[in-house]
């Protein structure tokens, strides 16, 4: 596996320790079983940073509000070991598409075999890099570019140089229908000084990934290809939700993580 998918094991461990709560905000059915086969094959799993596991609470269940309001289309870009396609309550007629590195998406086929989990929709799993031309091969996996579509970039963008930040984004903008919206999370370098910041890179690094605080402004980006952008932070979601972060956690590097929708 890639050491930048390996962080898709460190999402799904944090949202375990999210589903062994009585207020969980989510249950993952496949987090559990990621972290006892991350176990099993003795796959090192650094331990979340204090606060991490509520963050990201809050980032998944803003995916899943996003999501529950979708066109039957439906595209997870870098969808690591995101179980939504199992645990969402799909209208009748969903199709998923579900992209991310062909290594990673062969350890989730195990996975999810393993696990006898069964689909509440109509699964489609396309092996991409998506620094290549992801849009030929997601259009050969049966997506059609004139049908609105939900796209969905969690935890994505941090990894992908800028050309290829905007290619991606220029590809998704390319494919989208009329009715069409997209949900994606970037970090700007607002908090690079911050010690739980640095404290999180690196740990994402002790996993071999590079991760990249935006330095430009991929909602101005989209804003200017027609798309309209609205940003939410994390800290006053959480409140909305019933889950204010943790206090020890510094509310400058919890708020350099915008998390948006964009329609057109
Ligand atoms: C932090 S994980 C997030 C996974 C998932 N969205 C979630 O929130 O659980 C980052 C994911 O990006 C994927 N990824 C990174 N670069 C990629 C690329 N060039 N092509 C396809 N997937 C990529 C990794 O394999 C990994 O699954």
């Amino acid at each position: 596996m890639q050491a930048v998918s390996r962080t898709a094991l460190w999402v799904a461990s944090m949202r375990a320790t999210e589903a062994a709560r009585p207020d969980r905000l989510h249950d993952d059915p496949l987090a559990a079983a990621v972290v006892a086969s991350a176990a099993a094959s003795a796959q090192s799993i650094p331990p979340a940073p204090p606060g991490a596991a509520e963050f990201m609470a809050i980032r998944t269940r803003f995916y899943d509000d996003f999501l529950a309001a979708a066109p039957l289309q439906i595209v997870v870009l870098a969808a690591g070991l995101d179980a939504r396609a199992f645990r969402l309550p799909w209208p009748s007629g969903t199709r998923v598409f579900e992209l991310d590195l062909p290594e990673l998406l062969a350890f989730k086929a195990e996975l999810i075999a393993a696990t006898s989990l069964v689909a509440a929709c109509t699964r489609v799993v396309v092996p991409v890099d998506l620094r290549d031309d992801w849009a030929t091969v997601l259009s050969a996996a049966g997506f059609s570019p004139a049908q609105p579509t939900a796209w969905v970039a969690e935890g994505l963008l941090q990894y992908l140089s800028e050309p290829d930040k905007k290619r991606l984004l220029d590809t998704v903008s390319g494919l989208s229908a009329p009715g069409s919206r997209f949900a994606f999370d970037h970090m700007d370098t607002s908090a690079d000084d911050r010690a739980s910041v640095a404290d999180a890179l690196n740990r994402i690094r002790s996993m071999g990934a590079e991760f990249v605080a935006t330095v430009s402004d991929p909602a101005g980006w989209l804003t200017a290809h027609g798309w309209s952008v609205a940003v939410d932070r994390v800290p006053a979601l959480a409140v909305e939700y019933g889950r204010p972060l943790p206090d020890f956690m510094d509310p400058a590097a919890a708020n350099a993580t915008a998390l948006c929708t964009v329609t057109r």
